[in-house]
């Protein structure tokens, strides 16, 4: 099918739970192509103060079947101090070639000494494994520039974090000249509500 100005239709356009699984499909993708637009989506967590905090962070697992997605980050991080207090979460990730954006409500778990943050230790690469060596902790004052990237003289293991957040609400936007389509997809256990919205 082809809209008005010759754009074709995808087939999840008019579909709930085509987009349901479009919107995984590009999660997944997220996590396995670096070049995929997904791959570096931005994680809020409410902060300490109340305020809203929002950052980058790197998509390293998607898995459709559990609603989980997973990030690495170092334990000092001021997100971790912030899901302990609230692990209420959402994930943004916007596809502009694809044209839809996601926005994920969840809940997230910090895994710091069990055999997903081991497994997940051992699958990353040395480069990444580098950035948890830091001996300053992320976020804190520096007299100088480098200062603060002294390694320390462990392999870092100890300041990584593997962060599975648990999503309980995705919202899909998809937007096109016929029409933008928007649904939200709640979960309550494994009972799933699915709904159109008005864009
Ligand atoms: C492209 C990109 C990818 C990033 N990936 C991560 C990541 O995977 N984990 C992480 O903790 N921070 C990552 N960061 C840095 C965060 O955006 C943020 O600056 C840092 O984690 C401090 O956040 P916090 O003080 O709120 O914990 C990334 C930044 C960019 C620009």
């Amino acid at each position: 099918m082809k809209s008005n100005n010759s754009i074709p239709i995808p087939s999840h356009y008019n579909d709930l739970n085509g987009s349901l699984g479009e919107a995984w499909r590009l999660l997944t993708r997220g996590a396995a192509d670096r070049k995929s637009p997904m791959h570096t989506p931005a994680v809020a967590t409410v902060g300490l103060d109340g305020r809203p905090r929002v950052r980058t962070v790197v998509l390293r697992h998607t898995d459709p079947a559990a609603r989980t997605l997973r990030f690495h980050t170092d334990r000092r991080a001021a997100k971790i101090s912030e899901f302990a207090a609230n692990p209420a979460v959402q994930v943004l990730a916007y596809d502009a070639v694809g044209k839809v954006q996601l926005r994920l409500l969840g809940r997230a778990v910090a895994h710091q000494h069990d055999d997903i943050a081991d497994a997940a230790w051992t699958r990353s690469q040395l480069q990444s494994q580098q950035c948890y060596r830091q001996s300053a902790s992320p976020g804190m004052s520096a007299a100088e520039p480098s200062a603060a990237l002294a390694p320390s003289d462990d392999d870092g293991r100890a300041n990584f974090v593997a962060v599975v957040v648990h999503v309980d609400e995705l919202e899909w936007l998809y937007l096109a000249h016929s029409g933008h389509r928007r649904a939200r997809f709640i979960w309550s256990g494994s009972t799933l509500t699915a709904t159109w919205l008005a864009p």
